[in-house]
Formats: C-alpha cells, sequence, structure tokens
C-alpha cells in the first residue's frame, strides 16, 4: 500500500510583514514547515510533495536540508483545491493513500496523524477529515453534521448564522484514498464569496456521489493552531516552549524558574541537570545528566558532557566534555573541544581550539586556533596572537606548560611540554621541553624617585 503526502506552502507572510514566506517563520528556532515535515517523516510515507508558491526558493531551499521532497509551484493562489491540484503526480493511480495537510500549523502530531491514519482505512474511508473542537471557532471552516455523518464543511465567510455557531473545526488535515482525490478534485468550482477553489467542498461533492466521508474528532485544539501574524507566532512560541519544558521536567531536567528559558525542539538534556533562568539551547545541543548550564547562557549546536557548570557561557558548535567548568563571561567559538575538567574563567574566549583535560585558562584570555595539552596553566591576560593580518595560524602547548601572566603567544609557534613563559613576554620562537622563556627586558631600580613624592605633597597640600 503506497501512501503520499502534499504539505500546501504557497501562502506568502504579508501578515506577517515579512519578507520570507510564512512557512519559514520560526517556532523555538525551527520554521514551521519544519515542525509539519518532522511529523509527516515518522510516517513512513512513500513520497511528499511540497506545493510552493512563487519565487518560494527559500522554502524549496529549507525543506531541501530536511530531507527528500518533490516541489510543485502553484504560480497564482487560488485556493487550497488549487494548490492540491498542482501536485496530481502524488496521486496517480500508483498511490493508495494521500494526506494533505498544511504547512503552517506546526503542531500536528505524529500519533494524530497515524491514529486518524488507523480510523480511515479501518472504516474504509474515502476521505477522513481531523477535525477539532475550539472554543472561538472564528475563522475556520466549520464541519457541518448530518447526525452521526458528516455534511459538509463550510468556510466562515459563506457560513449561515446557526453554522457560525458550530464549534466543531476543520484542521485542514486530510487523508484521501487517492483515486477519489484524483476524480474529484477537478468537480470542485470556485463559485463561493472569496472565488477560491476550495479544497473543503470536495467533501460535499464526494457525499453525493455516495463516498464515504468521516471527520476523525481529535482531542487536542493545538494541531489546528496556525500563525497569520508576529502576535499569532508568538503565541505558538510560548505554546511550544511549555510543551517542551514539560517533556524536559517530566525526564527529571530541573527548571527552579523558567523565566527566560527557551529549548529548542530538538535539543536533548540528561536527568538532574539544572538550567537556571535567561538560558537559551539551540539546534541540535545534546546537555549530559547533572549540570548546571545558566544563569545567561547561550549554547548552540554543542554537545555537553556530564557535570558540566557553565555560568554566563555563550557557546557555539563545539564540545565541552564532563567535569568542565566555565564562566562567568565565557565565549567558546565554533569548532572548540574543552576535554574532561577544563577550567575556564571570566572574560575568556576561546576559538578552533582543544583544550587538554584539567587545563586552568581562569582570566582574561585568548586561545584561538591552538592545540592545549593537559594541565596547562594559563596565567591572567594570554594571548595567543593568531593572526597576522593575512593568515591565521597555530599554536601548540604541551601537557603541564605553564603560560605566564601577559604572555603572547606569536603563532605559529610551540610550546613544549612542562615549559614555562615568564609574564609578559612575546613568544616568537617555540620553546623546547622543560625550559624557561623570558622575552622581556630586566627591571631596572631607579632608588629616591622624586615623582611620586612631589605628588602625595601636593594632593597633602589641596
Ligand atoms: C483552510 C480551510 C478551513 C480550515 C483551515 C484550517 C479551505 C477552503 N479552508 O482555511 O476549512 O479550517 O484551513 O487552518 O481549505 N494555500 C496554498 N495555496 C492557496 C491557498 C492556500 O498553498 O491557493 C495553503 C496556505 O499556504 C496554507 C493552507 O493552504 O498553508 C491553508 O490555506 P489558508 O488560506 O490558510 O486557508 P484557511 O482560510 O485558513
Ligand atoms: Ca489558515
Amino acid at each position: 500500500m503506497k501512501k503520499s503526502c502534499l504539505v500546501l506552502a504557497a501562502g506568502d507572510g504579508t501578515r506577517m510583514k515579512s519578507k520570507k514566506p510564512k512557512v519559514l517563520c520560526t517556532v523555538l528556532g525551527k520554521p514551521m514547515l519544519g515542525w509539519v515535515l518532522d511529523s509527516v517523516r515518522k510516517l513512513e510515507l512513500n513520497q511528499t510533495g511540497i506545493i510552493i508558491g512563487n519565487n518560494a526558493d527559500s522554502v524549496k531551499e529549507y525543506a531541501i536540508s530536511q530531507g527528500e521532497y518533490k516541489f510543485y509551484i502553484q504560480s497564482e493562489r487560488k485556493g487550497t483545491a488549487h494548490a492540491v491540484m498542482q501536485g496530481e503526480e502524488l496521486f496517480s493511480d500508483e498511490y493508495e493513500h494521500t494526506l494533505v495537510l498544511c504547512g503552517d500549523a506546526p503542531f500536528v502530531s505524529e500519533d494524530v496523524l497515524k491514529s486518524s491514519f488507523v480510523f480511515h482505512t479501518e472504516n474504509n474511508n474515502d476521505i477522513t477529515v481531523i477535525s477539532s473542537i475550539l472554543d472561538n471557532p472564528f475563522g475556520y471552516g466549520r464541519i457541518i453534521r448530518k447526525g452521526d455523518s458528516l455534511d459538509s464543511i463550510v468556510e466562515e465567510k459563506d457560513c449561515t448564522e446557526n453554522q457560525m455557531e458550530v464549534k466543531e473545526i476543520n484542521s485542514g488535515v486530510y487523508w484521501f484514498k487517492s483515486s477519489t482525490l484524483k476524480r474529484m478534485l477537478p468537480k470542485i468550482s470556485n463559485n463561493n464569496i472569496k472565488g477560491e477553489y476550495y479544497l473543503t467542498d470536495i467533501i460535499r461533492l464526494s457525499l453525493g456521489e455516495n463516498g464515504k466521508v468521516n471527520a476523525f474528532l481529535c482531542e487536542s485544539s493545538d494541531i489546528v493552531l496556525g500563525a497569520n501574524t508576529r502576535a499569532d507566532l508568538s503565541r505558538l512560541n510560548r505554546i511550544a516552549r511549555d510543551k517542551i519544558l514539560d517533556i524536559h521536567m517530566e525526564k527529571g531536567v530541573d527548571f527552579p524558574l523558567t523565566d527566560g528559558i527557551i529549548i529548542e525542539k530538538d535539543v536533548i538534556i540528561g536527568a538532574d541537570t539544572v538550567i537556571f533562568p535567561n538560558t537559551i539551547l539551540r539546534g541540535k545541543t545534546i546537555v549530559g545528566e547533572g549540570c548546571t548550564i545558566g544563569p545567561n547562557s547561550l549554547i548552540e549546536n554543542c554537545k555537553i558532557g556530564d557535570n558540566v557548570k557553565l555560568n554566563n557561557v555563550q557557546a557555539y558548535d563545539s564540545i565541552v566534555e564532563d567535569n568542565v567548568k566555565a564562566g562567568p563571561f565565557v565565549h567558546i567559538r565554533p569548532n572548540s573541544t574543552l576535554k574532561n575538567g577544563v577550567k575556564i574563567g571570566d572574560f575568556v574566549e576561546v576559538k578552533n581550539a582543544e583544550i587538554g583535560d584539567n587545563t586552568a585558562i581562569a582570566h582574561l584570555s585568548y586561545v584561538g586556533d591552538s592545540i592545549v595539552g593537559k594541565c596547562v596553566n594559563f596565567g591572567c591576560g594570554t594571548v595567543t596572537a593568531n593572526y597576522d593580518g593575512i593568515n591565521k595560524h597555530q599554536t601548540i602547548i604541551g601537557d603541564n606548560a605553564f603560560i605566564g601572566c601577559n604572555t603572547n603567544l606569536v603563532a605559529p609557534v610551540k610550546i613544549g611540554d612542562n615549559a614555562t613563559t615568564a609574564a609578559g613576554s612575546t613568544i616568537t620562537k617555540d620553546v623546547p621541553p622543560n625550559s624557561l622563556a623570558v622575552e622581556r627586558a630586566s627591571t631596572r631600580i631607579k632608588e629616591n624617585w622624586k615623582h611620586n613624592k612631589l605628588r602625595l605633597e601636593n594632593k597633602k597640600s589641596k
């Protein structure tokens, strides 16, 4: 039994006042279309097509980054039936069932799609509409029933006063027998107030030919929620945020106070980890068990081990192994690895660098394009001078090295195992293992220095 799917995504974002197509507007950092595709992907469909509008290269580009899809362009927006028609190829004889849904209702879930499909096939339905009850059904197509069975779906603008009161609404998600869709779709006319080809008219038409049509009433009303405006989008973000925090709490993650915490959809967090306010975990971030993250931290696409403490840290595309302690005010830039037990203190930036086990970079330092060994101690104010204005160069530091305060390491340069650099040195040559490198003028003393004496006397006389 082959199944196909069409995602309607040709709408523009006019009311969002965005240059982006609407389906690319994000909920918790992920385009709404991405949420829909995540759910659809889990259904093991044979082919999924996306109906896109003119100039929707960005939608196409995003979808391609998520999987394999076919694209059909709807060059004029003539309604949902017209949109579906563009993907005709996906309800050819090759397929038995076709799922149709909207790209701008992000909370459609895998579970609902699966159980409605079981309902669809067990009842041998031609069409199954997924419906939901809304306290405020304004704007949605109303499900009009005749006894237990369906009669039609009537769009808000075409409703009579009585129909307006109906609270069961069309979610915009449907399972069709592909052959029914193929046969009935061309019969839909645009004889309605908006002059559009309404996909919903297929219900009445199919019933007229004794088709078997039914509604699958979904308990959760979230599945229908979409966004037309920024205010809607913000509401979806709030709902999604709470849902996701609940999932993590269920798994043993601690949020003493949820203020300002945003955890994106694909983030994984281990049990007994505590997340403090104003922490944003983004992208494909994975956090281990027993960590303390935040307050005020932003972690994007990082793999964080167990028992890690990050306080006021920004970290991107990096690996932080077990027992690392970083912060406050630390910036971990992409492609860095902080190995087991590393300690990074205030105002330190690390970029494209591997920092070995138990190494400490406690204050005011920049370590970039570097490979650093185990148990190295960085004095305050160490700088790897990695950029000569044209090219970037590497600094290599061996195990147990001791880098004195205010050392400039002018790359390319190598500091051997157990070597020491004296405070205030600018190191431009490789330093062999076990040696001391000093590069500074020796201290000169002038006895009885008058200048400060004068200053102090001046102060007294005032
Ligand atoms: C549609 C349903 C309505 C349902 C609601 C659920 C119809 C006629 N009405 O109404 O019963 O309650 O969804 O959200 O189907 N689209 C295109 N091309 C078009 C028109 C729409 O791709 O020419 C896409 C939109 O981008 C959107 C989806 O189809 O993703 C739904 O279209 P929209 O205009 O939002 O339909 P509604 O009026 O909300
Ligand atoms: Ca809509």
